[in-house]
């Protein structure tokens, strides 16, 4: 291990192994931080019997604000200091399509935030829901805008606008409007909005962020999330159109976000201690056999390094059932994740 340079001698900090959480189910459920979760972040920072300092990131499939706001808003209830350089969201990777797609429809989130986000990201063009329906409130019969959204919403003819790409940003909450305006997209002629395609084979692509069809709120069962509008998106089109839709999910278990995520810990590690080489180990702490288990062991399978699954039965898995996906380990909660890591490592 290493000196950590202004930090008693009896601290160090170790280059050979990392951490990465999932957030909601394994620190935060329904807003409200998971008990054990504060303690197991003040182990990690050296408040262990071997006084070592684990590096560690963040990797959620939740969204809807920028990734500073959620830094600042989980620094707080983790009671840490959150860096965006150690957090990735479900849709951090889509900044990369920014370049590809200039006119865009953003779906999901509170209010403004996800148009905020997308244009942060560098898309020149970002066009909402509120936008087309302020535009032709005849688009969803039973959905009228509030005084805000329709003062923040955009107007213009949209019948002459070409929009190449639809992404779900985050989870949608109007499923009945947002699914219309994504219908008639994906049936219309090329991307303008009132034609209609007679192939149906010309409409823009549509981008998820995650595709967790259920996820760890309040409630003490789970809720459904955007991989379950995706689901049903995906039936309507069918029952509409009578073709097979394709859709493409980022978040996890992508191996793309788990190789986004080794870069952003190389990162983290060069920047904050000049370590340039990957740790041998990551541990990866989730709740959801579907996305974290799956996704951490299809990328220990091509990975360089080791990525060792630790599943809680704080959230979306629940003690008594077999998770689909197999992790290396199962404890009670993140606590014992964090203890269970650096035991192993001794
Ligand atoms: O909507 C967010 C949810 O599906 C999962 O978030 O932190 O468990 O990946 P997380
Ligand atoms: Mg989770």
């Amino acid at each position: 291990p290493l000196s950590t340079p202004g930090t008693p001698p009896e601290t160090t900090f170790t280059d050979k192994y990392a951490m990465a959480f999932d957030i909601d189910g394994v620190l935060i459920r329904g807003g409200r931080p998971i008990p054990e979760a504060v303690e197991a972040m003040q182990v990690l920072n050296g408040k262990n019997a071997y006084g070592v300092k684990v590096p560690y990131i963040f990797v959620t499939n939740g969204g809807g604000k920028t990734e500073q706001e959620r830094c600042i808003q989980l620094s707080k209830q983790m009671e840490i200091e959150v860096s965006p350089g150690q957090f990735i969201c479900g849709h951090t990777p889509m900044r990369e399509m920014a370049e590809k797609y200039k006119t865009v429809l953003v779906v999901g989130g509170e209010g403004e935030k996800c148009r905020q986000v997308a244009e942060g990201y560098g898309f020149k063009d970002v066009i909402t829901p509120g936008d087309i329906i302020k535009d032709n409130p005849d688009t969803t019969p039973f959905r009228k805008l509030t005084k805000e959204e329709n003062d923040n919403s955009r107007v213009r003819n949209y019948a002459e606008v070409k929009i190449e790409a639809i992404f779900v940003f985050a989870d949608s909450r109007d499923w009945a409007g947002d699914q219309q305006i994504i219908l008639d997209l994906l049936m219309s002629k090329g991307g303008y909005l009132g034609s209609r395609s007679e192939t149906f084979d010309e409409g823009p692509p549509v981008f998820f962020s995650h595709n967790d069809v259920i996820w760890s709120a309040s409630h003490d069962l789970t809720r459904l999330g955007m991989g379950a509008l995706r689901l049903s998106l995906e039936a309507m089109y069918k029952a509409v159109t009578g073709k097979q839709l394709n859709t493409t999910a980022f978040g996890k278990p992508q191996t793309g976000t788990f190789q986004f995520a080794t870069r952003l810990l190389q990162q983290w590690r060069k920047d904050t201690h000049g370590i340039d080489a990957p740790p041998e180990t990551v541990y990866f702490v989730g709740d959801t056999p579907e996305s974290d288990i799956r996704g951490t062991n299809e990328f220990n399978e091509q990975s360089e390094n080791q990525w060792y699954s630790i599943l809680v039965r704080t959230g979306v898995y629940q003690e008594g059932t077999k998770p689909k996906f197999a992790p290396k380990v199962t404890v009670d909660n993140v606590l014992d994740a964090v203890n269970h890591a650096i035991e192993r490592e001794q």
